[in-house]
């Protein structure tokens, strides 16, 4: 089945069309300021196995290298359509889970009616006022967008919305694809009406396999875009050879090589014709930098070059 058939199959999320709106204005007025507009993937999507699920196939990401990645291309400059699974790590504020904040931020009681005033020790919050700045510097400056996914479901329609955003920027147009999505699904058509009864004993499922967005992404959807997908293993010694078959089958521009138990520290970015290795040093670590600045400093330096070689 084609992907993009496979899109039609699903169920459209509620709110979808309007997002599409939200996005493709979003879009368009960042692209007639000639600013550069990343759609960054995040998180992990979630499977129903039922029509009115009680239970879901699972994907462990936690969406941090999406929010942290979003985070240093706002710093760099770009627009960011941040397409993510809800209640995962969020830009700006994944670093202050709610138990950081609740017991050390206090009302101070000197507000003026209407007003609410809290504060805090500077050393109980390090970084939260800073952060909160650049979120609220990017919401007034209409460079972020969050879109929110759970299910595969919603993540290939917003996908497809998004790519067609997107697409009118050409080559200013980046897909930073984090997201880890699922690679099999049931269809509706095969899916138990109710839930599925333990007395029925052992459970077998049969699910099938997703087609890989990237194809209409690279082909159809945004053609002149300059795109990244990622590939995570957990065994070293194959994921490089993953990587560089994806880049042979969808011949986009980059993918970033990861594992997972290292993922925190070291990246291989790979091209046609190179291979990069970003690596964390442990006084780097020390100090609180975070492996997709590098990853994003690099990946803006090839966008560059991406962009100058099409015009
Ligand atoms: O979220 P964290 O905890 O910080 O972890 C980050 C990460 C490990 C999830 C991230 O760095 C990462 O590697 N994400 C991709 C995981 C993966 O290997 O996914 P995949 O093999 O299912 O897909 C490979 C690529 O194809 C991905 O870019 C994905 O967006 C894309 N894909 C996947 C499935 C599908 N049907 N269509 C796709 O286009």
């Amino acid at each position: 089945m084609a992907a993009v058939d496979l899109v039609a199959e699903f169920p459209q999320p509620a709110g979808a069309t309007r997002w599409a709106e939200v996005m493709a204005r979003f879009a368009a007025g960042l692209g007639s300021q000639g600013r550069r507009v990343v759609l960054v993937t995040s998180g992990g999507t979630k499977v129903p196995l039922e029509a009115r699920p009680v239970r879901f196939l699972d994907n462990f990401s936690s969406g941090r290298r999406g929010a942290t990645s979003a985070e240093a291309f706002l710093a760099a400059g770009y627009g960011v359509l941040f397409l993510y699974r809800a209640r995962s790590a969020f830009p700006f504020a994944h670093r202050f889970p709610p138990q950081t904040w609740l017991s050390a931020l206090r009302p101070s009681g000197r507000a003026p009616p209407g007003l609410l005033s809290l504060e805090a020790e500077e050393k109980s919050l390090p970084g939260f006022a800073a952060a909160l700045r650049s979120y609220q510097e990017a919401e007034a400056a209409g460079t972020f967008l969050a879109v929110e996914f759970t299910t595969l479901a919603d993540y290939l329609h917003l996908l497809q919305a998004a790519a067609q955003a997107l697409n009118p920027l050409g080559s200013s147009a980046m897909f930073y694809l984090a997201a880890a999505v699922s690679d099999f699904y049931v269809p509706a058509s095969e899916m138990p009406k109710h839930k599925i009864q333990s007395s029925g004993g052992p459970l077998q499922i049969t699910m099938k396999m997703v087609p890989k967005m990237l194809s209409p992404l690279v082909k159809d959807w945004a053609p002149q875009a300059f795109i990244i997908s990622f590939k995570l293993e957990t065994d070293p010694a194959i994921v490089i050879d993953r990587a560089r078959n994806a880049l042979e089958i969808y011949r986009h521009q980059v993918v970033v090589a990861n594992i997972l138990d290292s993922r925190r520290s070291f990246v291989v970015i790979i091209t046609k014709d190179s291979e990069t290795e970003l690596l964390l040093s442990e006084e780097e670590v020390e100090k609180g930098i975070e492996i997709e600045e590098k990853l994003v400093d690099d990946l803006q330096s090839r966008h560059t070059a991406f962009i100058r070689d099409k015009n």
